[in-house]
């Protein structure tokens, strides 16, 4: 693997991040099943559950391999924090299309942003585990695209209107706008540009919310 020593600390620091994220999305797709409207939907949430748990072993094996002395990445990530809380609470609330709105339509839209750019840099540096992370990605494009068709269908059985989620969605924009420039410096590190990530995340989200986004 070609990782430049300086760039260990770093690369580990943002698995560290993708793994945060891959736990997260575990509880919540694991929550979402109890509350999910159809059996459809109810059991394609336990299937995202279970990819995410795998998911976030990915990440902690591929972080142990680059760095493995940095067994317990520093580096505090309040943005997600925030994130995070305010999605327990719309769980809490059991407001079902809130979290699809937060966690496959947003925060996956910026953890495929960051999986896509990223795997360009983790080829480069032929990086470990290249064939596991071709299925995660297209595991993840699944559950984007599940959360988008179950927004899509409520819009248009006239459970919540564009109006509402686009609303919704504002605190969540911001917040995940946070956690890349959180990231800045490691990503400047590894000679990556933030400001490119957003704006392949931006592209991932459907149409009605590219425009509260921008
Ligand atoms: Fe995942
Ligand atoms: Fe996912």
């Amino acid at each position: 693997m070609l990782v430049k020593p300086e760039e260990r600390q770093p690369l580990a620091e943002l698995l560290y991040f993708l793994e945060l994220g891959e736990q997260l999305a575990h509880e919540v797709a694991a929550t979402q099943a109890t509350i999910a409207p159809t059996t459809k939907m109810h059991r394609f949430l336990e299937g995202q559950a279970r990819q995410e748990a795998f998911h976030a072993t990915v990440f902690r094996t591929s972080r142990m391999w680059i760095a493995p002395r940095l067994a317990n990445p520093q580096k505090s990530h309040e943005p997600f924090k925030e994130f995070r809380a305010l999605m327990r609470t719309a769980l809490h609330r059991k407001d079902f299309f809130e979290s699809i709105l937060a966690e496959q339509v947003i925060l996956e839209s910026l953890g495929e942003a960051i999986l896509q750019k990223l795997e360009v840099g983790l080829q480069k540096r032929r990086a470990p585990f290249r064939r596991l992370r071709s299925i995660l990605l297209h595991q993840e494009a699944a559950h984007h695209g599940f959360g988008e068709r179950v927004l899509e269908q409520a819009i248009a059985n006239e459970v919540l209107t564009k109006q509402e989620l686009q609303e919704k969605a504002l605190p969540y924009l911001a917040l995940s706008e946070s956690m890349v420039m959180n990231l800045k410096s490691q990503f400047k590190e590894i000679d990556e540009d933030p400001g490119e990530y957003l704006t392949i995340q931006h592209t991932f989200l459907p149409d009605w919310l590219e425009e509260t986004a921008a």
